[in-house]
């Protein structure tokens, strides 16, 4: 029988691409967006409507999935993300709540939503796309780079929570790949009196310009692929380009000062 894979955030980029290569790889794949009538009738999986900060959305989505394969539910694959940016002191706090919702508390309910039926099972595997920015806090990041770092740490002690169950969890994260997370990403609206005005839109313009220029998603997809057919996965994986994959290696091994000074000559701070 086919293993049931369910993805979060199936309308683009990542998760698409992974989508469409598991469903072609002969894997059942449910994925989710926020409406799937804009995209069911283009692709070859199932669509579910989910709104991942709406716990009855979340409840009623994982149902759906347990209904349609007779309760089985094998790979769960937390993809569904959005970014945000601005200088920490303008950014409204409820607007960092939000990002925490979408990016961290709402994955983390949807583990918790499947891992009775995986523990059931005596088999599951959990992999969260989190982001090689949860490495570090990057400058006009630090919400997106601390909700994916909190989402990382969870499953870190979840993994160990779960072993024992015949549980996998791991985490993936990217550097930067070609996707439409630009466009739905949270950019704080400063005024060109703010004192963070050139430095921020300087940041912005070359976030922009790294994900056009970023890596083929399908690079993830053959890596999700790859964790599925892994008996005991690592608990994270990196997968980017080299500078990228380097920058948290970089991290551990220069004097503190030295690091921080190499990322703000890098962002021009
Ligand atoms: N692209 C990169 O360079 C990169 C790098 C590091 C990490 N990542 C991570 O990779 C994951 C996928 O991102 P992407 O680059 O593929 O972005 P994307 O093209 O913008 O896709 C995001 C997906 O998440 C869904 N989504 C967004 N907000 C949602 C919400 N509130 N409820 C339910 N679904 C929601 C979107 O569905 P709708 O149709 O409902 O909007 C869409 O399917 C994210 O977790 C992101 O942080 C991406």
């Amino acid at each position: 029988m086919s293993k049931v894979v369910f993805i979060t955030g199936a309308s683009s980029g990542l998760g698409l691409t992974t989508a469409l290569y598991l469903q072609k790889k002969g894997y059942k794949v449910f994925g989710t967006c926020r409406n799937p009538s804009q995209y069911e009738k283009h692709y070859p999986f199932t669509f579910l409507t989910l709104e991942i900060s709406d716990s009855k959305s979340i409840q009623s989505c994982i149902k759906s999935v347990l209904d349609q394969t007779g309760g089985r539910l094998d790979v769960l694959i937390n993809n569904a993300g959005v970014g945000i940016t601005g200088p920490i002191e303008e950014i409204q706090l409820s607007a960092v709540k939000q990002h925490f919702q979408i990016n961290c508390f709402g994955p983390l309910e949807i583990i918790q939503a499947v891992l009775p039926k995986m523990r059931e099972q005596g088999e599951g595997l959990i992999i969260n796309i989190t982001s090689i920015a949860s490495d570090f806090g990057l400058p006009f990041r630090g919400p997106y780079s601390a909700s994916k770092g909190a989402l990382e740490r969870m499953a870190e002690a979840l993994r160990m929570e779960t072993q024992s169950f015949g549980i996998r969890i791991c985490n993936i994260a990217p550097g930067d790949f070609i996707s439409n997370i630009a466009e739905r990403r949270h950019n704080v609206f400063l005024n060109k009196d703010s004192p963070y005005f050139k430095t921020y839109q300087f940041n912005l313009d070359q976030m922009n310009e790294h994900v056009d220029n970023g890596i083929d998603p399908k690079e993830i997809a053959k890596k999700i692929e790859s964790l599925i057919n892994t008996l005991n996965p690592k608990v994270r994986y990196k997968v980017g380009a080299p500078l990228q994959k380097l920058s948290g290696i970089l991290k551990s091994l220069l004097p503190s000062r030295i690091f921080e000074k190499l990322l703000m000559n890098h962002y021009k701070l």
